[in-house]
């Protein structure tokens, strides 16, 4: 039952939701670089085809002796075209949740790359923040391609960036690669592919609930949808039972009615503003932005996004503030964090002035952006950390 760990109640409550980290066992992993081969998947493409046409200039960001810091580490040809374009890198430091994962990714490049001092770090790095030793007095920049931002819903996402730009330390720069496409024409075959490798890879989370939870879900009985929520801005993925049926899992009985789904995984595709708005609330700044478009056959554009944003230096922090409301959201207090770029409060301090989590709006004044930015979602979505270095 370790899969459901922290999350018993997905499948019980009326929407049923699944874990993202549901997906990437063995098996899933092998169905995701089949994904990435796919004709109808652009994502891999454009952002393999723009790393290629951007590595040079990239790479004027980047200084002799740099870290880099890759998120969810692939060994892919994603990061060798970093690594090509940076000769004077000091270290490769690549993170991800999966030990084999990171074993494997860097099994493939030492041999390539004998030259570079490699620290893999392995689990969840929210956890353990802090860089490995080697990493020590260097310029840090991070990677976190894929467009792997856009699986988080706005608030997660921002708070992810905070906790990487926490992570990364002051003067660091990120390198973030995010799918901007929003052609329901052109995303919904991306995400439900004529070979069925994407249905395939979202019903292996059923594969692994039968195995390690000991579920009888009849695979046969749940069908794949992907789904452009234009109001969202992201496509869903679900699993559709295709009949009312009683499914058992860990002793529990749970009923579907046909057509009821697992809502399994979510594509953000957030506009390019949307993704400043994030990171800006997060403690970063637009260095530099690449857009690349590829026109489709009917007219819609696929476009992909790399962009380079660098740590709020110390002292050009936009103020942030915590603005507390009460039921009908105007606000009561306004309390200024002094020199964090990020407001944060925690659950404790919350209870301890008599309110509630909904009753919390973030505020900040960038700079970059003149108007204040109130967080999509009334609640926590801060870090309950200050971002202030010492
Ligand atoms: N980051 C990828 C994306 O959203 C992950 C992904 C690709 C994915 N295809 C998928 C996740 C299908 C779940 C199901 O583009």
């Amino acid at each position: 039952m370790a899969l459901l760990r922290g999350d018993p109640v997905g499948l019980s409550v009326p929407r049923k939701t699944l874990p993202s980290k549901c997906f990437y066992d063995a098996e899933g992993s092998r169905l995701f670089e089949a994904i990435c081969e796919l004709p109808e998947y652009h994502v891999m493409r454009m952002e393999t085809a723009q790393l290629t046409d951007i590595a040079s200039e990239l790479a004027g960001f980047v200084r002799d002796g740099a870290a880099l810091v890759e998120f969810g580490s692939s060994a892919s040809a994603k990061t060798r075209l970093l690594l090509d374009a940076l000769p004077g890198l000091g270290c490769y430091v690549p993170i991800d949740i999966s030990q084999a994962a990171l074993d494997w990714a860097v099994a493939a490049l030492v041999d390539d790359y004998p030259g570079l001092p490699t620290w893999p770090l392995a689990g969840d790095f929210t956890v353990r923040p802090h860089l490995p030793d080697g990493a020590d007095g260097r310029p840090v920049v991070g990677f976190f391609p894929g467009s792997t931002i856009g699986n988080l819903p706005s608030d997660e996402a921002t708070a992810f960036l905070g906790r990487v730009r926490m992570l990364l330390g002051a003067g660091s720069s990120l390198i973030l690669g995010a799918d901007h496409t929003r052609a329901a024409s052109l995303l919904v075959p991306a995400y439900d592919d004529a070979q069925g490798v994407t249905a395939a890879f979202n019903r292996n989370v059923l594969v692994r609930l039968n195995r390690e939870c000991g579920a009888d879900f009849d695979l046969a009985m749940f069908e794949h949808r992907a789904v452009w929520n234009a109001t969202e801005g992201r496509v869903e993925m679900h699993l559709a039972s295709r009949t009312d049926q009683v499914v058992v899992l860990g002793g529990r009985r749970i009923a579907f009615a046909a057509g009821e789904t697992i809502h399994t995984k979510n594509s953000y595709k957030y506009h390019p503003e949307q993704l400043d708005g994030l990171a800006t609330r997060a403690g970063w700044e637009l260095a530099e932005r690449w857009l690349h478009r590829l026109t489709a056959p009917n007219g819609k554009e696929w476009v992909f996004g790399t962009t380079i944003m660098n740590a709020w230096h110390r002292g050009r922090e936009p103020k942030a503030r915590i603005a507390f409301t009460d039921r009908t959201h105007q606000f009561r207090q306004l309390i200024p964090v002094p020199g964090s770029s990020i407001a944060s409060i925690s659950g404790a301090e919350c209870r301890g002035l008599g309110l509630g989590l909904s009753q919390i709006r973030c505020l900040s004044d960038a700079p970059s952006s003149p108007n204040r930015t109130v967080c999509d979602r009334p609640g926590l979505w801060c870090l309950g950390e200050s971002l202030n270095d010492t």
